[in-house]
């Protein structure tokens, strides 16, 4: 047990030598890198060839390359792993390459050095294809091969889909049609990441994972949702199951209800048609809001391995329940549209007025619900949950209320406010406890006071981007942080009501309208009083 002492490795099952890196045990494809022993238990992946679909698309240069580069800076990408950009801008090599000089330069974590580009840079090739065309799929086959060849890659595969949605169908039966889907028999491995949106309600997603399981068989498939990369959200296994203390008291006998915000200041940038097929629900409430609940209510996974992990998370999704027929709907779930207003000292557009935004747009930019998880441990526990554009700020929290003191003993003082656990996911990473303690007077009053733990002050090390922790997990072949095709169905069957009876509302009248709220607000008014009719109010952040 010794060498799990002190480290990040929270693996029950594996302890000692050829441990992960603070995360799973994975399947064997993982090399020790002997210059690391003995400073932290890092696994370095095998050599790859990453191709990238949608390489000249804006998450590749704001997410994928940075996280790429810094894995590859710090030793965690091994120096023969390549880069195979496709996508069907015709471009040369070089050209290509000072794009991606050009993104890390805007959106890398660290400062760009010249000797880790050039290593860097000379692994990035340019594969020009449209996404639909067979012999775009053979080249790549044959590009990879030589590449294999040359660099030392050994049929190792990683396809990163960062195109539109409408894209994946072809790109998943085109790989297939080539036989890169193909691994095993000294073949080395292959698979495919896949960005949200993954579909847009359930049948679309069961549609999807057909054509996906159709040509590559699950354990291939890593479904991305960024939030489960993030530091504070992996935390939050950290904080529940290698503590004592909290676990006893994680259930409906002393939480009061659960807050999740995820709250964002800024607009649509240049999203507008995309966040007009999306909006707020489709957009984070399906994804990362459902995925870090079911971080937060799920049982102790039976070991820390991928299956038996998404195994409880698929449980708490398939136990969340909604109330969503009318008029139930009217009073557990908000929809609002942000309208003109401030954000900080500027004064911004409201959602209708944004480019490529219909003027009588009925997409929801602020979402708010009340739902319940009905099992054993929570039964009776109302979480709220709510997300927004342009709201006062960005803030994501989960915040776990506690039950009252069941008598206050303490006459003539005003009643403190209930206990309550803060976890900061951003900005301002950290945990916060509030108790009640005695003012120091003669008297006897009582107030309310926090115990704060922030991440920044208590570690130095940067925490890496979430991209990094997931495309390093990718390559690793662990998927625990990656969402299985039976929770992405549990996600959208727990939200596709919502979304259906808003359609019907906007379709035929009726219903409630999408409310308006001033942009640099915390969004509509029913949404305070989604609390306050049970007594309850949001956390103000
Ligand atoms: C993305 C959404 O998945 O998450 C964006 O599509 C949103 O609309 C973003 O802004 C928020 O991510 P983060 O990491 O900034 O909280």
């Amino acid at each position: 047990m010794a060498t799990t002492r002190g480290t990040t490795n929270i693996s029950r099952t594996r302890p000692g030598a050829g441990t992960p890196r603070g995360s799973l045990a994975g399947p064997p494809n993982a090399v020790e890198n002997p210059l690391r022993a003995g400073l932290r238990l890092e696994r370095v992946p095998q050599p790859a060839t990453i191709v990238i679909f949608g390489a000249t698309g804006d998450l590749t240069a704001r997410k994928i390359l940075p996280a790429l580069y810094n894995l590859r800076r710090v030793g965690l990408l091994p120096p023969e792993s390549s880069i195979v950009a496709f996508a069907r801008r015709p471009l040369r090599d070089d050209t290509y390459r000072d794009t991606v000089a050009e993104a890390l330069r805007k959106h890398s974590r660290t400062a760009v050095e010249e000797a880790h580009w050039r290593d860097f840079a000379s692994s990035i090739e340019y594969h020009q294809g449209e996404f639909g065309d067979a012999r775009a799929y053979r080249a790549l086959a044959e590009r990879l091969e030589a590449t294999d060849a040359e660099r030392g890659t050994r049929g190792n595969r990683l396809f990163y889909l960062a195109t539109p949605p409408s894209s994946y169908p072809q790109i998943v039966a085109n790989l297939g049609k080539v036989g890169l889907s193909r691994q095993g028999r000294g073949a080395g491995w292959s698979r495919i990441v896949i960005e949200k949106p993954f579909g847009v309600d359930l049948e679309s997603a069961r549609e999807l994972n057909d054509t996906l399981t159709h040509v590559f068989d699950e354990s291939q498939v890593y479904r991305i949702d960024h939030y489960l990369g993030k530091e504070t959200v992996r935390n939050l296994l950290v904080f529940r199951f290698a503590n004592g203390i909290f676990e006893p008291l994680w259930n409906r006998r002393y939480v009061d209800h659960v807050q999740i915000t995820v709250a964002e200041d800024l607009g649509l940038d240049t999203r507008g048609s995309f966040y007009e097929e999306a909006g707020a629900v489709r957009d984070i409430l399906q994804n990362h809001m459902l995925q870090v609940l079911s971080f937060v209510a799920m049982e102790p996974p039976i070991e820390f391995e991928a299956d038996a992990l998404r195994d409880e998370k698929v449980r708490v999704l398939r136990a969340i329940e909604v109330d969503t027929a009318p008029p139930g709907i009217a009073d557990n779930v908000v929809r609002g549209q942000y309208a003109r207003g401030w954000v900080g000292d500027r004064e911004v557009p409201g959602y209708v007025e944004e480019p490529e935004v219909a003027p009588d747009s009925t997409t929801e930019t602020f979402v708010a619900v009340k739902l319940e998880v009905q099992n054993w441990r929570w039964a009776g526990v109302p979480f709220y949950l709510r997300t927004g554009k342009r709201l006062a700020k960005r803030a994501t929290e989960i915040a776990i209320q506690f039950n009252r003191p069941p008598l206050m003993l303490f006459e003539g003082t005003a009643d403190p406010e209930p206990n309550l656990l803060a976890l900061r996911v951003q900005p301002d990473e950290g945990i916060l406890l509030r108790f009640a303690a005695k003012v120091p007077e003669l008297g006897m009053d009582v107030r309310s006071v926090n115990m704060d733990f922030t991440y920044g002050t208590s570690f130095t090390a940067e925490a890496p981007e979430a991209y990094e922790t997931l495309l390093l997990d990718a390559m690793l072949g662990d998927a625990s942080l990656f969402t299985r095709a039976d929770e992405v169905e549990a996600a959208w069957s727990a939200v596709t009501p919502i979304l259906e009876t808003w359609r019907e509302w906007d379709a035929n009248g009726g219903g409630i309208p999408v409310q308006p709220y001033p942009a640099g607000s915390w969004g509509p008014p029913a949404a305070d009083q989604l609390l306050h009719r049970e007594g309850r109010r949001w956390r103000r952040l």
